[in-house]
C-alpha cells in the first residue's frame, strides 16, 4: 500500500473544515488507510471527526517552557497527531532551520510517540550536488546517547525547486534518490524506511509518482487543499 500525505501548509479556515473532512471521511476504509493529513495547529480542536490520521507541520523541541509562539512535540500528541513533518524546505529556508536544530526536532517528536516525516532534497543550484546535499540532511540520523528508535521515521525527498514551480524531476532522477536514501537510511540506522516523493503533484502526475518502485508514497501540496481533487490523488494509490 503506497501512503498519501497531504499537507495544508498556512491554508484553509475552521469555517471549512468540517465539509472537507466530512468529504474525506466518505472514502472506504482501505483508502483512508494509506492517509495522513498535515492541518495548521489550529484546526487540531475541530477535526476529532477524521476517520483518517493527522500531524502537524513542526514542531519544537522542548517540552514546555519560554518559548513564546512554539509548540512543542508534547502539545501535538496531546491534540491527537500522529505525525509530525520536521525539516520541510519552507522551514529550512525561511526559518533558517539548521540540521542540527532538525535533529533535534526529530529526536523530540520520537521521544513524544510521534511519527516524523523528515523532508531532504537540494536547492536549484545544488541540483548537481544533490546526493552530498541529501547525505549530510540524512547523517542527523546517527545514534546519539538518547537511544532514539527510527523505526516510524519516514523520510520525503521534496526537491526545493519542484515545491510550488510546477517543475518535477524525472521518473529516474526520483528513482535514483529513493534508493539513495533507503541506502543510506539503512547504513545510517539500521532500519527501512518508507521513502516519499513531494514536489508539484497534481492529479495529472501523481499516478506516474507512485508507480516508482523504490518510492513508498507520495507528499501533496497545494494539490490536496481540495478534498475532491485530494480523492482522485488518493484513489490513484494502491
Ligand atoms: P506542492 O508542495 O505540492 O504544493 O508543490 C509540496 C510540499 O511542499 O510538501
Amino acid at each position: 500500500m503506497k501512503l498519501v500525505f497531504g499537507n495544508f501548509k498556512m491554508n484553509g479556515r475552521i469555517s471549512k473544515i468540517y465539509e472537507y473532512i466530512d468529504s474525506i471521511n466518505e472514502l472506504p476504509d482501505e483508502e483512508l488507510q494509506k492517509i495522513c493529513i498535515f492541518f495548521p495547529y489550529t484546526f487540531f480542536g475541530y477535526i476529532d471527526g477524521a476517520r483518517f490520521k493527522y500531524g502537524a507541520q513542526d514542531c519544537y523541541y522542548e517540552d514546555y517552557g519560554a518559548h513564546t509562539g512554539d509548540i512543542s512535540a508534547a502539545m501535538l500528541k496531546e491534540c491527537g497527531c500522529e505525525y509530525v513533518i520536521v525539516g520541510h524546505s519552507e522551514r529550512r529556508i525561511g526559518h533558517e532551520e539548521s540540521n542540527e536544530i532538525i535533529d533535534k526536532k526529530l529526536r523530540s517528536a520520537i521521544c513524544n510517540e510521534l511519527k516524523p516525516v523528515l523532508c531532504v532534497g537540494e536547492k536549484t543550484s545544488q541540483r548537481k550536488q544533490r546526493f552530498e546535499v541529501i547525505r549530510e540532511q540524512l547523517n542527523i540520523l546517527t545514534p546519539k546517547n538518547d537511544e532514539v528508535d527510527f523505526s516510524d521515521l519516514i523520510i520525503a525527498y521534496e526537491p526545493v525547486w519542484a515545491i510550488g514551480s510546477g517543475r518535477v524531476p524525472s521518473i529516474t532522477e526520483v528513482d535514483e534518490v529513493a534508493e539513495f536514501i533507503a541506502e543510506h537510511v539503512i547504513k545510517l540506522t539500521g532500519k527501512k524506511v518508507p521513502v516519499l516523493y513531494g514536489g508539484s503533484i497534481k492529479t495529472t502526475n501523481a499516478g506516474k509518482f507512485l508507480n516508482i518502485e523504490k518510492i513508498d508514497g507520495i507528499l501533496v501540496g497545494n494539490s490536496c487543499l481540495d478534498a475532491h481533487n485530494f480523492k482522485e490523488i488518493i484513489k490513484m494509490a494502491i
